[in-house]
């Protein structure tokens, strides 16, 4: 398949660009190269004759049909995406103009594509989303593909928003789409701001680490490449029009997850130990929902997949890989908003 990945700089879109040219797909990867991106992400297969790069923002459609026109994919992955809750609570515009108009300026595209290509049965838009949308859950229950959209945060509503725009473009102009709504990922190339290398980076530096109010959030934790490799099948073999959860299997309070990193820190680095000396609680997030969590059965029923890595291993294959590559993060740190706390509104 030739697929274009938007996104494809960043945490996720990255793995996903790396796994499909490890498959022997064609790839390119397009995107804005925001400050959340990375072209280092995926250094291992630019080099490919299978991979391409196009620089262009959702927000320039005119750019998207040139991307179309020139490289005919078979697929569109849609991962693009302002992705920080602190910061769209700081500055919510950026996610409306990306998430919500950016979706709607590639299914625009996407839609005069197919059509000037005689609605080929086989193309897709695989739209990838995130399972807060759902809102926040009580002690008990999980996340169903049914469960009504209940968004809490700028970043959650332009992507509620995004979702029912696919929906839309399915059920009215046929556009052949599936949705995916995952949990929260973890692993090499998480851009450190996100709470689980913002640990790793504050245990190796002594630094305080911050956990937000009373750190019992709950989260449902999964290892980006299995994301990755789940995200292949539903777009080969998700049914058309469906949507499906993706988690980890791995539900876990704040606390509880960064107290395992501070762990792995002390096995790694004995002589800082105990990591968890560091932990700070600061005042927590507005509207911090408080638990999120998935049923995977559909996913795991009709297409069989299930995740590869429990939490403990995915964590310590990734707070290895923090230490063995500084040159990764290091000058990330000096990007703008970097180590700052975000999002107090
Ligand atoms: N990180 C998670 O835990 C998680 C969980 C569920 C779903 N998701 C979804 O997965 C997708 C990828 O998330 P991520 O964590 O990799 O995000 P990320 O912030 O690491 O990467 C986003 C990428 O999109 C690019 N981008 C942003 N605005 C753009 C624009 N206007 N035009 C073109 N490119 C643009 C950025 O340059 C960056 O490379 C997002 O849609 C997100 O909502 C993420």
């Amino acid at each position: 398949m030739k697929i274009l990945v938007t996104g494809g700089a960043g945490f996720i879109g990255s793995a996903v660009v790396r796994l499909a040219v490890r498959r022997g797909h064609e790839v390119v990867n397009l995107d804005a190269l925001t400050y959340a991106a990375n072209l280092e992400n995926v250094a291992s297969v630019s080099n490919s004759p299978l991979y391409a790069f196009e620089q262009a923002d959702l927000r320039d459609r005119t750019a998207l049909d040139r991307v179309l026109d020139t490289h005919k994919p078979d697929a569109i992955m849609h991962l693009a995406a302002e992705s920080h809750v602190d910061r769209s609570i700081d500055g919510p515009g950026d996610f409306i103009e990306t998430n919500i108009t950016g979706t709607y300026n590639l299914l625009e595209a996407a839609r005069a594509y197919w059509v000037g290509q005689g609605r080929p049965e086989g193309f897709r838009f695989h739209h990838i989303s995130t399972d807060e949308v759902f809102g926040s859950l009580g002690e008990t229950g999980q996340f169903t593909e049914e469960t009504p959209y209940d968004p809490r945060s700028p970043y959650s509503a332009s992507k509620a928003a995004s979702d029912h725009l696919v929906r839309a473009w399915h059920e009215t102009y046929g556009l052949p789409v599936v949705l995916t709504n995952c949990s929260n990922n973890y692993g090499p190339f998480h851009f450190p701001e996100k709470l689980v290398p913002v640990v790793i980076l504050n245990a190796l530096h002594g630094r305080p680490i911050p956990v937000y109010g009373d750190g019992g959030n709950v989260r449902d934790w999964l290892y980006v490449e299995d994301h990755a490799d789940a995200l292949l099948l539903v777009l080969e073999k998700g049914e058309l029009g469906r949507s499906y959860n993706i988690g980890g299997e791995n539900e876990a309070k704040n606390i509880d997850l960064v107290r395992t990193i501070c762990a792995e820190m002390d096995r790694l680095r004995p002589e800082n130990a105990p990591h968890d000396k560091l932990i700070t609680f600061v005042t927590d997030r507005p509207g911090h929902d408080r638990r999120y969590a998935i049923d995977p059965d559909r996913i795991r029923t009709e297409l069989g997949w299930r995740p590869s890595v429990t939490v403990e291993e995915g964590l310590r294959q990734t707070v290895e890989w923090y230490l063995d590559n500084a040159d990764w993060w290091q000058p990330l740190l000096a990007r703008k908003g970097v180590g700052e706390r975000l999002g107090k509104a």
